[in-house]
């Protein structure tokens, strides 16, 4: 099964609050991303949104730019239907984020839970390059991923754990850390994941 499959059977087979990752309340991710923005015309792109709540809860804040991509056209289709006729005031792109050549320019990215299942280096180089072409300097970018000695898989995929050092070097220099902390995710079933978030800024 290649990557787009795999994520087609999971949005396929399983309902939004089964999956591992499920939150009904973003906040994480929210709050950075409020904290980075320096008003709600930022333009935010979520990487590998599936069937986050942070969307509605960009839109809830006033965020008058917000585009969702993802692999699974299924997750985006799903993501669309739940906010109805607010979809109409969001970005939707359908693609694989190692694959994708340009996706426009975006004060934040925000990235949970995608970046630990680039396992190649070389997938992890050209999102670094897509990241670094679509942020001007003084852009976001705010990550989250399992953290050092959080789960080692994740939807039965192999995937990379992080930690400030091992997030920087996959960054280098054109990137300086904001702030760099941890949380501990409860999955619907009730099991702990220590996660690793990163909020950066592009300097060069
Ligand atoms: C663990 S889920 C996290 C979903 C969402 N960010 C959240 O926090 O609820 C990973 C998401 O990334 C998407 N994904 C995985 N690999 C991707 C890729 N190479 N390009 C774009 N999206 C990808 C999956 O379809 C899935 O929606």
């Amino acid at each position: 099964m290649d990557k787009t499959e795999h994520w087609e059977n999971v949005y396929q087979t399983k309902s939004s609050d089964e999956v591992s990752w499920y939150e009904p309340d973003p906040k994480q991710s929210l709050d950075k991303i409020v904290s980075a923005a320096v008003d709600s015309r930022g333009r935010v792109i979520d990487i590998g949104g599936g069937q986050s709540f942070l969307v509605d809860r960009l839109l809830d804040a006033g965020f008058a730019h917000v585009a969702v991509l993802d692999i699974s056209r299924t997750a985006i289709e799903a993501t669309k239907a739940r906010l109805g006729e607010r979809a109409s005031q969001v970005e939707w792109m359908v693609a694989d984020i190692t694959q994708a050549k340009s996706l426009g320019e975006f004060d934040i990215w925000h990235d949970r839970a995608v970046f630990h299942f680039l396992t190649d280096p070389d997938d992890r180089r050209r999102y670094v390059e897509l990241l670094r072409r679509s942020l001007p300097i003084g852009g976001h970018f705010v990550v989250g991923t399992f953290a050092k000695g959080g789960p080692e898989k994740c939807s039965g995929l192999q995937i990379c754990q992080y930690d400030a050092a091992t997030m920087q070097a996959e960054l280098g220099t054109s990137f300086e850390p904001l702030k760099c902390s941890e949380y501990l995710h409860t999955t619907p079933s009730g099991k702990p994941q220590q996660f690793f978030f990163g909020v950066y800024e592009r300097v060069g």
